[in-house]
């Protein structure tokens, strides 16, 4: 696999002129079938009127509903590179409405999940709804209140290598809690590395990595989640389809192409599970909306997903 390396000028350029700044309108609103859960959600007036509509989120009454948060080029890319030094933001073109959607389904949810990989880059390892939206934080901390949810979902950093030091700068934050879910032995060497008080460690129990994020759900529902949100990248994405543990997807489709060069790999929004044939996966388009020229797509996975 050749690395191309991205020019620094031109990352910096694409976030000087952010694209997709324009508010969202409603294209399409499909009527939803509700779950055995019931359904989490009704917005306050200020976040509908920010998102053109109410948002609701069927909820399981055996395990935690999980919905999937990426946004996307136009040929599929959702990251420019294979090392992380590139994500949604500049897909999306640090779209501001792509990251108040991002806001609002952190807002609405008990747990972020995302993988050690991208926890050990982050500038703040805690995903708060606040933190991408800043002109709504105030109403996702209303929306929570009324919603009868703590402050700030609890992040689930989901590790193998259990690479993460409570001296990396993304560590620093004590406000939101943190979980971090590892293999036994890893997460018996992590308890006792001195991670901050809102930072705590629980042992994945799942048999070998290929059910590593079932492990990690199970997590989640220890914790009492109803809803998780998963910003983990699409490895992470790819085993937990297979697991048929995705209920939705949102997906922001931005007007950009990527391309990749001969011999160039960029992640695609599946990676490291082939779903067709064998386990080819449909879903049912349940909402779009635009804001600008990006598209943004909500899709419910159906049985034996759901
Ligand atoms: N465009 C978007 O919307 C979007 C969204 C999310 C992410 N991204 C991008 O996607 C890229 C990351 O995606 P990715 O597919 O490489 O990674 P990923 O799916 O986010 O997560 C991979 C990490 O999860 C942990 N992990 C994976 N499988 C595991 C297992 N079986 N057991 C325990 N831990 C396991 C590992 O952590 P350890 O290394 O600590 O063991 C691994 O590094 C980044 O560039 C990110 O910016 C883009």
């Amino acid at each position: 696999m050749t690395a191309m390396p991205i020019p620094h000028a031109a990352l910096l350029a694409s976030r000087a002129t952010p694209r997709g700044t324009e508010p969202l309108t409603t294209l399409v609103e499909a009527t939803t079938a509700g779950l055995a859960g019931g359904t989490r959600g009704g917005l306050t007036p200020e976040l509908a009127m920010r998102y053109d509509g109410d948002l609701r989120i069927g909820m399981c009454s055996d395990r935690p509903t999980v919905i999937a948060n990426f946004a996307s080029t136009l040929d599929g890319v959702v990251a420019m590179d294979v090392h992380g030094r590139t994500g949604g933001a500049e897909i999306s073109g640090f779209s501001t409405s792509d990251r108040f959607v991002m806001g609002l389904l952190r807002a609405m949810s008990d747990v972020v999940l995302v993988g050690g990989a991208v926890a050990r880059r982050a500038r703040k390892v805690a995903r708060t709804p606040g933190a991408v939206a800043p002109e709504a934080a105030t109403a996702f901390t209303e929306l929570r209140e009324a919603l009868e949810l703590p402050p700030h979902p609890t992040t689930l950093v989901l590790t193998g290598s259990g690479d993460l030091d409570p001296g990396l700068p993304g560590f620093a934050g004590r406000d939101a809690p943190i979980v971090i879910a590892a293999p036994d032995a890893i997460a018996a060497r992590l308890a006792r590395a001195g991670f901050g008080r809102n930072v705590s460690i629980e042992p994945l129990r799942s048999s070998g990595p290929q059910h590593a994020v079932e492990g990690a759900l199970d997590v989640a529902a220890r914790l009492g989640a109803r809803v998780v949100v998963s910003e983990a990248g699409p490895s992470i994405f790819g085993d937990l389809i297979r697991a048929e543990r995705v209920d939705e997807l949102f997906l922001t489709l931005s007007p950009q192409l990527a391309g990749r060069g001969p011999g160039e790999h960029r992640l695609g929004l599946v990676e490291g599970t082939a779903l067709w044939p064998d386990l080819a996966t449909w879903t049912r388009l349940a909402s779009v909306r635009r804001g600008g020229d990006h598209l943004y797509l909500r899709y419910q996975f159906e049985e034996p997903t759901r």
